[in-house]
């Protein structure tokens, strides 16, 4: 049987460690070192380090205005976030693509004043090619179903999480990069569609903490203003331009936007009637604005009936003024907005069944949404949802020697292949950076290779929350 690490063998091996601090360490006592030697050598340490001569001056090390880095403690609140969004689109079936972030700057550009094409990052390449990043996925998506032609079996369930550019004035949520989560649906014409859709986003607000109270999504249906703009004889053709207008009634002052709408050939009288949709409350009322006889309220009634079905519809508003600011879309349309209207808008997305068919493809209904990573961030952080992420490792393995460092490696390689996450110390330290380190890893055992205990094929096994320590032989150690 081994000598407990604080007991004289292994004092023995560490005899050129600090003993004393070992020994403290060991025991629960939440007492410091002032031991001279050991403190000189760990700021000789220090000293070493910031002893390096900079040669030049120091870079701007902000990242470019707009954009984040993940340092590590981010990185992990991200990469909760992106799993849950994971989780949830495969609890649905639907299947992950990735395309590149950068396209072809023709995939973006359209004609109908949207803001998104006013914010691409677009250049030419060294060949001459002009290019962007994306600011958004469905156009890549849309390109890679048209490239995958009639071969492809609908209809498609697709998602992806992906970073989006945009060159924005930056204010809060809302960023020069940010991440979008986007599930789509191809090939499906009924609202079927839609209701999936928005069922794995409640589904991924409630597995989050949030429910109908803290988050609600606004649907309307574009047909509803296209009814409405016939009824006013306003041309075909004005319709989206029309539609990215009237999107800005929550961010410009309604004169600005009769302004914009009188630009567009819209009459006065016309100009009334959206204004006046866009206050309406309940489907009774646009009923009786525009008739029964009315495919989008027929399309709104039946969305409502299965959200109902599939327990949503606490979260779901109808809301005549969601309109959306993007041209591809046709039919219903959807926005997600914390209930208490303090933060930009959580997602948005519905249906764009021409958007094929203006690339050159043939046609397909489509149905989707992009869900960003800013928003829900404020909103989880606002209301303490978002859980504390430590560092985490299952074992700290360290070498008492540096002649003992193979060894260690070889337990920490076994300790792996049993599927154990182990960080391996890559350097013999004092003991009390040992300890210090373990709890900075967040190691659940500490894995000590020392002289003996290893001549005798065992490692010092010592569990950090229990603080109970033993010997272990290598095949125990995995079992
Ligand atoms: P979008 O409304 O432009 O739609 O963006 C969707 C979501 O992405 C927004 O609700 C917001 O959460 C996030 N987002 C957009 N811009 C920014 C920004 N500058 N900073 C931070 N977050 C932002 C689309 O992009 C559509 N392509 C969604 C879609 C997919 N429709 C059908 N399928």
């Amino acid at each position: 049987m081994a000598a407990p690490l604080c007991g004289s063998s292994f004092a023995q091996t560490a005899r050129r460690q600090c003993l004393h601090h070992l020994k403290q360490h060991l025991s629960i006592w939440p007492w410091r070192c002032q031991r001279p030697t050991y403190c000189a050598s760990a700021q000789s340490r220090a000293g070493s380090a910031s002893d390096i001569k900079h040669s030049a001056e120091l870079i701007d090390v902000n990242p470019v205005r707009g954009t984040r880095d993940f340092a590590p403690e981010e990185y992990r609140i991200r990469r909760w976030l992106f799993d849950e969004f994971e989780a949830v689109s495969r609890l649905f079936g639907f299947e992950q693509f990735e395309t590149p972030m950068l396209e072809s700057e023709d995939l973006f550009v359209r004609k109908a004043g949207e803001e998104i094409t006013q914010q691409l990052y677009n250049f030419e390449d060294k060949g001459q090619r002009r290019v962007a990043l994306r600011p958004e996925l469905t156009p890549s998506l849309a390109r890679l179903i048209l490239r995958k032609g009639k071969a492809l079996p609908m209809p498609v369930k697709w998602f992806t999480v992906g970073q989006c550019w945009r060159y924005e004035r930056t204010t809060r949520g809302r960023r020069r990069e940010h991440f979008q989560w986007n599930m789509d649906v191809v090939g499906v014409p009924g609202v079927e569609a839609e209701v999936e859709l928005l069922t794995a986003i409640a589904m991924l607000l409630q597995r989050l903490g949030l429910g109908p109270a803290d988050v609600a999504i606004k649907v309307s249906s574009r047909k509803v203003l296209q009814a409405l703009l016939a009824k006013y004889q306003v041309p075909e053709a004005s319709f989206g331009p029309v539609c990215i207008v009237v999107d800005k009634l929550d961010k410009l002052p309604a004169a600005q936007v009769r302004e914009e709408l009188g630009q567009l050939q819209v009459s006065p009288e016309a100009i009334d009637g959206i204004l006046r949709l866009t206050e309406l409350t309940s489907l009774e009322e646009v009923t009786a604005l525009l008739g029964s006889d009315n495919e989008a309220l027929a399309e709104l009634s039946r969305l409502f009936e299965l959200a109902e079905a599939s327990g949503i519809s606490e979260f779901l508003e109808f809301d005549p003024s969601i309109v959306r600011g993007l041209a591809y879309y046709t039919g219903i349309v959807f926005e997600g907005q914390d209930r208490g209207q303090q933060f930009r808008a959580l997602f948005g997305g519905g249906r764009y069944d021409g958007l094929l068919g203006t690339f050159g493809g043939e046609a397909q209904p489509c149905a989707g949404f992009g869900f960003g990573d800013c928003v829900i961030l404020e909103l989880l952080q606002d209301r303490g949802l978002v859980p504390a992420m430590p560092r985490q490792v299952d074992d700290f393995v360290v070498a008492m020697d540096a002649s003992l460092h193979g060894a260690a490696s070889s337990v920490a390689q076994r300790l792996r292949a049993h599927g154990r996450t182990v960080d391996l110390a890559l350097e013999s330290r004092k003991m009390k950076w040992v300890f210090k380190q373990s709890e900075r890893v967040g190691a659940k055992r500490l894995v000590l290779v020392a002289p003996d205990e290893w001549a005798q094929g065992k490692v010092r096994v010592k569990d950090l929350a229990a603080r109970e320590e033993k010997d272990v032989s290598l095949d125990d150690l995995t079992a």
